[in-house]
């Protein structure tokens, strides 16, 4: 754990130069746009230790697979994000030497990221082995109004002396994966041009052939004259270079616009013209004038979704940097993107899709996005159906059967550890529940007929085949899964799954008969398609869901994680030593797959999905059994027991819980920062927030409210969208301010009681109910 952020309401602020905190600073101080983005790596050469990342949203490379026995049913390839271009590169030499802060004595370092207009900045000084010293002033963002498009402001300051600066200014593309698996580079040049002070450079990724141009326009001023510069050239790699006489605290000024443009969005014989086109728009706009155009466009994303949390600075700045990141790694403009559990921040995770992002961020984009963000999201998972059912058919199921992927980039499986990639199944239910979720906060029935309702035609059928009738238990099982608790591989009848799986089962029917009656032509066209046997199918569906066996212990009165859960040694994480934590890092697989812990919430993850299916006091012991043996090793885990803690009224380990992922990466809580940030985590704690202390929920179309200010809070208010209305609510000790910011009423309700509210605000004081 550290702790060297500064609090700061709206900032994230580092102070002092630790290179031994680099790496994890380069993680935190990350920009992006939703279509590209890279780590807070210094403009300038730097030779200390640095994870370099520079990102362009769903240009991927395949990895060929490295396992140790290859198993049927493998992928071949790891789908890696790639880290492309380098643009904001400035080597800058002082009478010769290279400014690099490895070598020099640093100075006065603050590094800034500025939530509330989107940029990142940094001041220092500093002085070379000459003893001369520099002050440098630098100001970089990804546009969030032109997606393609990123600018950097440096000024360097000679501070003490009087010589000759050098500044090349370049875009580099001769670049590296550190977790290439073979130590292969991806990139292939593809073009280069240079016209006056601006660089192209296309680059195409082996084997996936994308093209990137990127494109990068300097200009440098000194006494406020544009200076000429020179073109340099290497592979892969563009500059402009020029030399300046400089006296004692004179100044160079250094603008550099930048543009990264895809294949995935141009034919690839426009790919230049267009390159050109836009840094010709964005170079009219010029640097002040684009990050005007930011700080607008950020104003707009937080007077959609932000957080406020009065009388605690840390918990303001820890859930604002969660929303500004997850504002940065996706905006649902394109629905070929989604949202890597590292989004632009690091390489790890591959920056492929998870069932995080169905079980977790949709919940956040549905309420601060319009409709639309959330809606992208499934429709990515509506238009890879083809692979999923292909990757079905491949492990021996039939009938359109579809199995989503546990990590992809274009739909097909990415993973390839046996115990995950064909047992991990519980994927294929969070991506139903979303349509469910979806359609609940919506409305948007309309949804199933033009997508959802293939979808869930696969998903049922897999779930169909994937279970086995048991002569023993008169029941239906599902044998050899892992749960969302990936510390036990292998089990049989996890409850979680089986659970999932008799509701998608259930859910998959009711969804037919809804798109029957409200578009009959359109359902006849889908059992066309997916050659639907209603009858049949249906009946077997139905058969399964209603006699699935799920484990359950008479003694603890608890839902059973999995057969033979209790067979283990039940000792409870609070009687592990503290020194044998991370179980991860301090166990070897083998003691951690026979003992009880667990990674992150499995049964109840199921609780949260469906919790109107449950009492309180089930919920309550299952709560207390399964909390108490979970290690929370996974990102993912906090936020659920958050949820579910408030849910009790367990304020404490609610508010204990919400501080684990609110924080998790600004105090590197789990010591894995630098590799990048957890973004989809980001979007639990929002929940955390909205669904825990809020007790937010849709409840038959209306918003539903159960209320309570955590101890440590002066009042906490939050905004979202809901059904074409904008609202605010405001939380107090004892009041819920609902602002309506529309023309029309809406209905909600504040602990089982309802309340109409009409446009404007209304205050519904409220006592929270104990249980
Ligand atoms: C978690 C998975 C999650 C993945 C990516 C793993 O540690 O156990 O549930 O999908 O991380 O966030």
């Amino acid at each position: 754990m550290k702790n060297y952020i500064k609090a700061d309401e709206w900032n994230i602020v580092e102070e002092g130069f630790d290179p031994h905190l680099n790496k994890i600073s380069e993680s935190l101080f990350s920009i992006g746009n939703g279509r590209m983005g890279q780590r807070a790596n210094f403009e300038e050469d730097y030779t200390g230790e640095t994870l370099q990342g520079n990102y362009v949203a769903g240009v991927y490379y395949p990895d060929k697979t490295r396992v140790g026995w290859w198993k049927n049913g493998y992928p071949e390839y790891f789908a890696k994000v790639l880290n492309a271009t380098n643009w904001i590169g400035l080597n800058i030499q002082i009478d010769g030497e290279t400014l690099d802060l490895n070598t020099a004595t640093v100075g006065d370092f603050k590094r800034v990221l500025n939530m509330k207009e989107g940029t990142l900045s940094r001041h220092f000084t500093a002085k070379l082995k000459s003893g001369k010293m520099v002050q440098v002033e630098s100001i970089r963002f990804c546009s969030i109004v032109d997606d393609e498009v990123a600018a950097l402001h440096y000024r360097i300051k000679a501070l003490n002396f009087k010589g000759q600066i050098s500044i090349t200014s370049f875009i580099d593309g001769d670049v590296k994966n550190q977790d290439s698996n073979y130590d292969e580079k991806f990139w292939e040049e593809v073009a280069q041009q240079q016209e006056k002070n601006t660089d192209y450079l296309v680059l195409r990724t082996k084997k996936t052939e994308f093209d990137v141009c990127t494109v990068s326009q300097t200009s440098i001023f000194k006494n406020a004259e544009l200076q000429t510069l020179s073109p340099v050239t290497k592979d892969k790699y563009l500059g402009q270079q020029a030399s300046f006489a400089v006296v004692q605290n004179e100044v160079i000024d250094l603008y550099k616009i930048a543009a990264n443009l895809s294949s995935q969005n141009y034919d690839k014989s426009d790919l230049l013209s267009a390159a050109k086109a836009t840094i010709l728009k964005a170079a009219e706009k010029g640097f002040e004038q684009l990050k005007q155009e930011q700080a607008i466009a950020w104003a707009q994303k937080w007077e959609e979704g932000d957080i406020v949390i009065e009388g605690d600075v840390a918990a303001q700045q820890a859930i604002r940097f969660n929303i500004f990141q997850l504002n940065q790694t996706y905006t649902g403009k394109d629905a070929r993107l989604n949202i890597g559990p590292k989004g632009f921040t690091g390489e790890k995770y591959g920056g492929s899709t998870y069932w995080d992002t169905e079980a977790y961020c949709i919940p956040f984009y549905l309420s601060v996005a319009p409709q639309e963000v959330a809606k992208n999201l499934l429709v990515y998972r509506y238009k890879h159906l083809d692979k999923a059912i292909e990757n079905a058919t491949k492990l021996g199921f039939n009938n359109g059967a579809a199995l989503y992927p546990m990590v992809t980039m274009n739909g097909e499986e990415c993973h390839n550890e046996w115990e995950i990639t064909f047992e991990e199944i519980h994927r294929n239910g969070a991506i139903a529940f979303a349509i469910f979720n979806y359609i609940r906060y919506t409305g948007d029935e309309r949804y199933l007929a033009d997508y959802g309702l293939e979808v869930l035609i696969g998903i049922a059928r897999f779930w169909k085949q994937r279970v086995n009738w048991s002569a023993e238990r008169n029941k239906f099982v599902m044998l050899g899964v892992t749960g969302p608790n990936e510390y036990e591989n292998n089990i049989n009848n996890n409850w979680y799954t089986n659970k999932l799986a008799a509701w998608c089962l259930t859910y998959a029917t009711e969804a037919a008969e809804k798109v029957k009656s409200l578009d009959p032509e359109q359902y006849l066209k889908i059992v066309e398609k997916t050659k639907l046997q209603e009858m049949s199918e249906f009946k077997d569906w139905n058969s399964v869901a209603t006699q699935m066996y799920y484990p359950y212990h008479e003694g603890e009165e608890v839902f059973l994680q999995q057969d033979g859960f209790m067979d283990k040694e039940q000792i409870l994480v609070k009687d592990l030593p503290a020194d044998q934590r991370p179980l991860n890092q301090k166990w070897s697989w083998d003691r951690i797959l026979r003992s009880c812990y667990i990674k992150q919430a499995d049964v109840l993850q199921g609780m949260y999905f469906f919790e109107e299916e449950f009492d309180l006091e089930t919920l309550r012991r299952n709560f207390n059994f399964y909390e108490s043996r979970t290690v929370h090793e996974s990102s993912l885990s906090p936020c659920v027991h958050s949820i579910l803690a408030a849910k009790l009224n367990d304020e404490e380990k609610a508010y204990e819980f919400y501080l684990r992922t609110a924080r998790l990466d600004l105090d590197d809580y789990n010591n894995d920062t630098e590799d990048g940030l957890h973004i989809t985590s980001m979007a639990g704690t929002w929940m955390s927030v909205v669904e825990g202390f809020a007790g937010m929920r849709v409840k038959e179309d209306k918003l539903a409210f159960q209320p309570f200010l955590p101890k440590n809070w002066a009042a906490f208010s939050f905004t979202i969208g809901f059904r074409g209305l904008q609202l605010k609510v405001q939380i107090n000790e004892s009041e819920l301010i609902i602002t309506n910011h529309s023309e029309e009423s809406l209905t909600l309700r504040v602990f089982e009681q309802e309340y109409a509210v009409p446009p404007g605000e209304k205050t519904i004081a409220y006592k929270t109910s104990l249980v």
